[in-house]
């Protein structure tokens, strides 16, 4: 498997003497769909503007389709297609002419009809001589999407692109974005909508305050966080205890508890074993493992 980012022990140190970043090392295999979460200030946003070569590393480098972004920024640029999470451009220009003018910057002539394309899975082609000043939060997030990807960049960031919009145009995004990464492009995006990573992202990587808190296939964050959590009512709540030895549980009131199984066959031993001693269960509700609930555990486990 070939790496289209590669991560190497990077520090940032920013000149107030704040530590953004702290050894973050990893890397992102091309083709790959590619989830960089964590709360606020964890530090995704200064990681991602040093991918861009905005933010200077104060240790550790960065690699990009094998171009190294302090000796080689240009290559690194022409590689990469980077959607910021601030809102800023040019604002006497319409929508082509801004298109325009950012693919004249990768040398990129003529390019109209890709330009179009963009627009058109973007829903923003009926805005296209329309001046950017003149467009709504949303549309102007959608013309840096459109920014970003005028030189059909291998690698695509987009830092929180979702941020404000509608739900019609995420549809349309992700929908966008699939393709894009079905046609071998590699995605990294960042988002606060835990939901959107979880269904698109075959890969996570979780920070807080500038640390790699996990990285691991979406699948296996599921799978090893959490396993089965089953809430149980009991109707006789003596003795339930010795029954539970053998489970990781957490008693929310008098009658219920939190149960974590490994698996459904553990959950169907508990329940033979319950009906052997006689108790009864008044209620089970089994609760939904989701990308959420694993994060959340895992700030908190790291507070
Ligand atoms: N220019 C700067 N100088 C000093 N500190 C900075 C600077 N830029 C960012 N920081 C700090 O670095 C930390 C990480 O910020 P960053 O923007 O990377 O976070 P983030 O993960 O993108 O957060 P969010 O989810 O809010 O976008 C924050 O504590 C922020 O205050
Ligand atoms: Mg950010």
């Amino acid at each position: 498997m070939s790496v289209a980012v590669s991560i190497n022990h990077v520090s940032k140190i920013y000149k107030n003497g704040f530590q953004a970043l702290k050894d973050i090392d990893f890397q992102v295999n091309q083709g790959e769909f590619f989830a960089l979460l964590g709360p606020n200030g964890a530090g995704k946003t200064t990681l991602i503007s040093a991918m861009a070569g905005l933010v200077k590393l104060t240790s550790g480098s960065i690699q990009v389709q094998g171009f190294d972004i302090q000796n080689q920024p240009f290559d690194v640029r022409r590689h990469l297609g980077v959607v910021p999470q601030e809102i800023a451009f040019d604002p006497f220009f319409s929508v082509r002419e801004a298109l325009r003018f950012q693919s004249g910057y990768f040398g990129i002539a003529k390019n109209d009809d890709w330009i179009e394309e963009i627009l058109q899975h973007l829903g923003l082609l009926d805005k296209i001589d329309t001046n950017t000043r003149h467009l709504s939060g949303g549309m102007k997030r959608r013309l840096m999407v459109a920014q970003a990807l005028v030189h059909k960049p291998d690698v695509i960031v987009l830092d929180e692109p979702t941020a404000g919009v509608d739900v019609d145009l995420r549809q349309n995004l992700w929908a966008f974005m699939r393709r894009l990464n079905e046609q071998g492009h590699t995605i990294i995006l960042t988002t606060h909508y835990l939901e959107e990573a979880q269904n698109l992202c075959t890969r996570i990587a979780m920070m807080k305050q500038g640390q790699l808190l996990a990285l691991d296939s979406t699948e296996n964050l599921l799978k090893n966080n959490d396993g089965i959590r089953i809430m149980m009512t009991f109707r006789q709540p003596e003795n339930i205890e010795n029954l539970l030895q053998n489970i990781q549980y957490s008693q929310k009131n008098e009658h219920t508890y939190l149960c974590h199984f490994a698996d459904y066959e553990a959950f169907t031993q508990l329940m033979q074993n319950l009906n052997q001693h006689q108790v009864s269960v008044e209620n089970i509700q089994t609760l939904e493992t989701d990308l959420e609930s694993v994060f959340l555990k895992l700030m908190q486990v790291n507070e």
